[in-house]
């Protein structure tokens, strides 16, 4: 990048090392698009208050337009990013003076980068939602595509990592699409939650100049003029709620990496990751390992780290900008970055991965998963839940006991005689209550995670999908 051999100007007394130390250019090019849309809007607010001329605003419209086709073709290689000149507002606005002159040098009237920046930002995270939003949409397209293919497969559902009671995998299919479209809402709400424009708050205590900070909120779209100009330029609260409702993103990633990480294993085999998202090994032939799902939870450690960052930094400065808040921006996109690459990988892994319904049949049979709604059964026959809970318990330890493998091994009459002092009797209908074939599609309660409750969800998300 140029601006790493650029050297260092009078301002910082020759020391290289300062300006490097001070500058931010090289992550807040990144800034560009924002900064120079709030000069807009900035300029044709101070041509209505005449502090500009017509013919200012058009030099100072056409300079500003030149510079962002240039830094769009250009990028880093755009001549006017100089180190010395700290960050990108001041690299473009001196691209605008050398360019337009006195109406270049009366842009900055009424404001400073502290507002500056502060709106760059805010428009930023506008911007950058509006790229994530579509990432989480297309995680939650994958998981219901595989869910229509892999869906009514019977699996095993745990709780502490033990068998609990049957599902279908699309019931679990479901549990993630619920969660990442929380963490897709909960994104929006916050982008949305404070929207004010800090432009025109000056430095930090406003202006005498007659600025009107409605219209360039208007123009902005950004919402109304921030309540006070202090605030406007010292809070970084935008930031910080948009880089924890990443992190919740990438914290329920990880967890669902961890759990296919697992189903993926031999031991468990529940899934067949596609060999694109598997790497071998340099010293083991056979192996298989799913370091892309590992990457998707090893990254979120970063990802906190950028929200205990932004949280530390601000704790212990003063009301009124320091500089110390430059460094949000590298926090901020670098959460963005990860958490972005995150959803994309996911999606990529949830397209191509299938359910081995076969190795999971043939270990359905083991962990009683049907042993609740035995006990439901019980409860349909008058007896109290706890009675009956007692009562499958027992049977649970004949079987084990005996050494037979389910519950439906045992007859009818194996099973009045294990509970005999509990005076209940059983009907050959139990046996529809037993084995997680039929008991998955047994679960009435809504929200369920067998079959008429993935039925019942999948229909639901393909509807909000189709109505979005
Ligand atoms: N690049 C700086 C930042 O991101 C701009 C603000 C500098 N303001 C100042 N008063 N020195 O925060």
């Amino acid at each position: 990048k140029p601006w790493e051999h650029a050297k260092a100007g009078e301002g910082s007394a020759a020391d290289p090392l300062a300006a490097r130390f001070v500058a931010s250019l090289d992550y807040d090019t990144r800034l560009y698009k924002q900064d120079i849309a709030g000069s807009r809007a900035h300029a044709a607010m101070l041509h209505a208050q005449n502090l500009l001329t017509d013919e200012d605003l058009s030099e100072i419209n056409r300079g500003l337009s030149e510079i962002e086709s240039e830094i769009d073709e250009q990028g880093d290689n755009w001549s006017g990013w100089n180190v010395e000149l700290e960050d990108v507002h001041m690299c473009v606005e001196a691209a605008l003076v050398a360019k337009t002159g006195d109406a270049g040098r009366k842009l900055h009237t009424g404001r400073s980068r502290n507002d500056q920046v502060a709106l760059d930002l805010k428009l930023w995270i506008a911007d950058a939602y509006h790229s994530i939003d579509k990432k989480y949409t297309n995680l939650i397209e994958a998981f219901i595509s595989l869910a229509e293919k892999d869906g009514e497969v019977v699996m095993p559902s745990y709780t502490h990592l033990q068998r609990a009671q049957p599902i279908v995998a699309g019931g679990e299919l479901m549990a993630w699409t619920a969660a990442i479209d929380r963490a897709q809402q909960r994104l929006a709400a916050l982008v949305h939650s404070y929207p004010e424009n800090p432009l025109g708050s000056g430095a930090i205590a406003g202006s005498s100049l007659p600025l009107n900070r409605d219209m360039t909120a208007e123009v902005l779209g950004v919402g109304p003029a921030s309540m006070n100009s202090i605030d406007g330029t010292a809070s970084r609260d935008a930031g910080i709620d948009f880089v924890y409702a990443l992190s919740m993103t990438a914290m329920t990633l990880s967890r669902w990496a961890e759990q296919w990480i697992i189903y993926a294993s031999t031991e468990f085999s529940f899934i067949k990751l596609d060999d694109l998202y598997t790497t071998g090994s340099s010293m083991m032939p056979q192996k298989q390992n799913p370091d892309m799902l590992e990457l998707v939870r090893g990254k979120v450690s970063g990802v906190y780290g950028q929200l205990i960052a932004l949280l530390t930094m601000t704790k212990g400065i003063t009301i009124g900008y320091n500089r110390d808040l430059q460094e949000d921006k590298r926090f901020i996109f670098t959460a963005y970055d990860a958490v972005c690459d995150c959803l994309d990988m996911a999606t990529n892994i949830v397209k191509t991965t299938r359910f081995k319904g076969e190795h999971i049949a043939a270990k359905l049979n083991e962990g009683f998963l049907d042993a609740t709604s035995l006990a439901e059964y019980l409860v349909n026959r008058g007896v109290p839940f706890r009675t009956s809970h007692q009562i499958v318990g027992s049977l649970v330890r004949k079987c084990q006991a005996d050494n037979l493998t389910e519950l439906s091994d045992l007859t009818i009459e194996q099973m009045a005689n294990a509970s005999k002092e509990f005076n209940v009797t059983f009907d050959k209908d139990v046996y529809d209550w037993l084995t997680p074939q039929n008991v998955v599609k047994r679960y009435q309660s809504s929200g369920n995670s067998g079959l008429p409750g993935f039925k019942a969800q999948l229909a639901h998300w393909k509807n909000v999908l189709a109505n979005n």
